[in-house]
């Protein structure tokens, strides 16, 4: 039977088996997660009948055709598109995209095409990218109890929203980073000095940062017990005795000002006394300083009368 070429493509635009035509295929998750900042690779394969020669790959956005009007991140005809979108695939079967410091205009579903000699074909279902903020990031733990036993172990989980099987995952403790990689930390044989607040990111920039995990390495129950009794115990203690010493000290100034107040009754009663004598004692002292100011001047009156009479 000979099918003309508008019968055919009508047929391939169908979905189901009569569509579908394992030679001509393209293979991409359905969806696929990023995290805005971060640098991710989107996996792809493509295949096509043998014999035929790929002379051009397109990825575009939003449309399920790719037509040559709508447009592109990535052309392999040309070299105006965003460098940001490379293309790591080839000519044969791979056709990775990978996108750098993904931006949040960047999500989008996203389809590829590529042109042979014969003809084309385009991934019509397409992968659908969508980009997160990255402030769902958090840290799980596989024990509730953020207090752990010496020697025992705990794993965190880095999660997200996004799924980032293809992006790095770093981890810190109190902020320092350590060398374990990865989306779980596994601690074993736990010690004090795995006590701190845990986070992770999931780029190196430390920009997208979970909440902090405290994890505290508890001795055992007694000695944690006595760790926190101790404290508490010398502060009630110390409190009690300041307490003491005050009151004490208190009472003690009451009593001296009692005392000095009786004191100051009778210095007062005899100040009176004095004051009344040494009143006495001015009077007689101004009535002589007067006095003696009154005839300083004396020889300067008699001048100046003498110039008058003159
Ligand atoms: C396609 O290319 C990418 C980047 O070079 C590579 O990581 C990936 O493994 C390749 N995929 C296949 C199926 O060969």
């Amino acid at each position: 039977m000979k099918m003309n070429p508008w019968t055919l493509s009508v047929l391939l635009l169908l979905p189901g088996p009569l569509g579908a035509d394992p030679d001509w295929h393209v293979e991409y998750p359905d969806s696929f997660c990023v995290v805005e900042g971060s640098t991710t690779t989107i996996p792809c394969s493509f295949t096509h009948p043998a014999g035929l020669r790929v002379e051009r790959v397109v990825w575009c956005t939003n449309n399920e055709f790719c037509h040559s009007s709508t447009p592109n991140v990535y052309d392999s005809s040309n070299f105006r598109a965003d460098i940001r979108f490379q293309y790591l695939g080839d000519l044969v079967r791979n056709c990775t995209l990978k996108i750098i410091k993904t931006k949040k205009r960047d999500a989008a579903r996203y389809h590829f095409r590529f042109e042979t000699n014969g003809r084309g074909f385009t991934g019509r279902k397409g992968v659908n990218v969508t980009v997160t903020d990255g402030e769902d990031v958090k840290v799980r733990s596989s024990v509730t109890d953020h207090v752990v036993k010496e020697g025992g172990q705990v794993t965190l989980t880095c999660t997200s929203a996004c799924s980032f099987h293809q992006l790095d995952v770093h981890w810190y403790r109190n902020g320092h980073a350590l060398s374990e990689k990865g989306h779980a930390l596994h601690l074993s044989s736990l010690t004090n000095n795995n006590t701190g607040d845990y986070t992770c990111s999931l780029d190196s920039s430390g920009l997208k940062t979970s909440a902090p995990w405290s994890l505290v390495v508890g001795e055992d129950e007694g000695r944690y017990a006595r760790r926190v009794a101790v404290p508490v115990v010398s502060v009630v203690l110390a409190v009690f005795f300041l307490l003491l010493a005050g009151l004490v000290f208190a009472k003690r100034r009451h009593a001296q000002k009692k005392a000095s107040e009786v004191i100051q009754k009778q210095e007062v009663d005899c100040k009176q006394e004095a004051v009344g004598a040494s009143e006495e004692v001015s009077y007689s002292t101004v009535h002589f300083k007067r006095n003696s100011s009154r005839s300083a001047p004396g020889p300067e009156h008699e001048i100046v009368y003498s110039e008058v009479v003159h």
